[in-house]
């Protein structure tokens, strides 16, 4: 349905006067179509308010996991809200909370049984170091206080949160001094190995180093360890096997909580319900959201052991200090509940493995047509596809080539929406199929195609 263009132009005139679109430069927002208002959506496709159809390529951020329009999850948020639309975290529980709590235990590695609902990712991982923090504290261990976050990586915006972030993503500059203690070590890339080395004779240096900060900072100082199972933000960089198990290895000889921020990772996202479970380790705290709920309500969790839930049982300080309003909101734990079983009931894991596989080689096959295309990696329905100007000699594109506007244009205009710049974000709904996933790569193709015409890179 196309909407009257003097209401389009209206809610354009209003969004670009009172709209804080988050991240986004006004400059940008106020050119020739740079503000674009997203109406409707159903399964992987999303129409703006002018009419024009997309191919939801990232989910929206990496969210909305069953796809737009499920009915079913509107039915169930309608039911919760005349039945009881909230009570107090502070102090009670609901059914629906403890019916996500009991769901979240099954599907997660065994030893995370016990669930902290929140509201963002942010908050998930705030709640987290919390948790790791007041772990240690508990335990009479009150000189652990320090976090190891790694370089490259995004875990989210509030203060504790942005601390942890090691991603230029996020200008930190405004806002430092920020938390402090937060000590950052290298991160994994094998194409461009921060240590200078090749797996597999480094030895996998870039998990080992990370005992060597520990131990120079004084183990007895460290709270957690917090790093995503695969790195996102980074460039969707799948460790090699023996990373996580030598990362749990130092947690465990040096005491430290090992935090798995599986924001993006989880709920099928890299091809498991879970990106650690594609190692051989289990963390002790979860960091969980997006596809909690696939964006149907805002919901987010801090996922713990029973090793860490046992160190808040005793008297009332020992409690986990502090609680938010809207955690454990009924309506949104019902709705991440009959979220979790659709995704169950359409074995949406195991489509977004097998769909991913194929992803992945027409990829590469996009890699093989294009000069710009430098590489592509990923895993699930989750993948990034990275340009330069010149791969072979390193060149990255000059700023008045204006990648980081143009891409998303060149990809709108071939009907996809995607993160978009030198890197492309690629992570559709996890119920694509292998013909639609041909659709997103026959428009990468055009779009990247365009690209390098107008650059004269052809
Ligand atoms: C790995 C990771 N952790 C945490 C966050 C923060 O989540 P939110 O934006 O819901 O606060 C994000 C957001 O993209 C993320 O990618």
């Amino acid at each position: 349905m196309t909407q009257t263009s003097s209401r389009v132009d209206d809610y354009l005139e209003r969004g670009l006067r009172h709209l804080w679109v988050h991240t986004q430069q006004y400059n940008d927002l106020a050119r020739e179509d740079g503000l674009v208002v997203i109406a409707r959506g159903d399964g992987i496709y999303v129409e703006d308010s002018k009419g024009r159809r997309y191919i939801d390529a990232m989910s929206g951020i990496w969210v909305v996991a069953v796809g737009h329009g499920r009915s079913e999850l509107a039915e169930v948020a309608k039911r919760q809200m005349e039945t009881l639309p909230y009570a107090n975290p502070f102090a009670y529980a609901t059914e629906p909370a403890i019916d996500l709590a009991t769901k979240l235990a099954e599907v997660t590695p065994p030893s995370i049984q016990k669930a902290y609902f929140v509201n963002s990712g942010s908050e998930a991982v705030e709640s987290a170091v919390r948790m790791a923090k007041q772990y240690h504290y508990n335990r009479g261990e009150r000189r652990r206080q320090k976090v190891i976050a790694r370089i490259g990586s995004y875990h989210g915006v509030t203060a504790m949160a942005m601390s942890l972030n090691g991603s230029s993503y996020l200008n930190r500059k405004p806002f430092e001094p920020l938390m402090p203690g937060v000590i950052h070590v290298e991160n994994i890339n094998c194409a461009r190995c921060p240590f200078e080395k090749t797996y597999p004779d480094c030895n996998v240096f870039c998990a080992r180093h990370v005992e060597d900060e520990v131990k120079f900072q004084d183990p007895n100082t460290i709270a957690a360890i917090i790093a995503e199972p695969i790195s996102t933000s980074n460039g969707c960089w799948v460790p090699q096997q023996e990373y996580w198990q030598i990362l749990r290895d130092i947690c465990d000889r040096h005491g430290i909580v090992l935090i798995a921020d599986e924001v993006i990772n989880g709920f099928g996202r890299t091809g498991k319900w879970f990106g650690i479970q594609h190692y051989p380790v289990e963390p002790d705290i979860m960091t969980v959201a997006k596809g909690l709920s696939s964006g149907y309500a805002p919901i987010a969790a801090a996922l713990a052991s029973n090793k860490i839930a046992d160190a808040f049982v005793g008297e009332k300080q020992d409690a986990l200090a502090g609680g938010i309003t809207w955690g454990a909101h009924p309506v949104s734990c019902a709705v991440a509940r009959a979220n979790l079983e659709i995704i169950d009931r359409e074995r949406l894991v195991e489509n977004s493995a097998s769909v991913g596989a194929h992803l992945a080689e027409q990829l590469q096959e996009l890699r093989r047509r294009h000069r710009v295309v430098a590489d592509t990696r990923g895993i699930g329905l989750m993948h990034t596809l990275e340009m330069k100007r010149n791969p072979e000699t390193g060149e990255d594109f000059r700023e008045e080539d204006n990648v980081g506007n143009r891409m998303p244009e060149l990809l709108r205009e071939q009907g996809i929406l995607a993160r978009a710049g030198a890197a492309i974000s690629i992570a559709p709904p996890l119920v694509i199929n292998r013909e639609e996933v041909d659709q997103v790569v026959d428009a990468l193709d055009q779009a990247i195609g365009q690209l390098e015409r107008d650059l004269g890179l052809a």
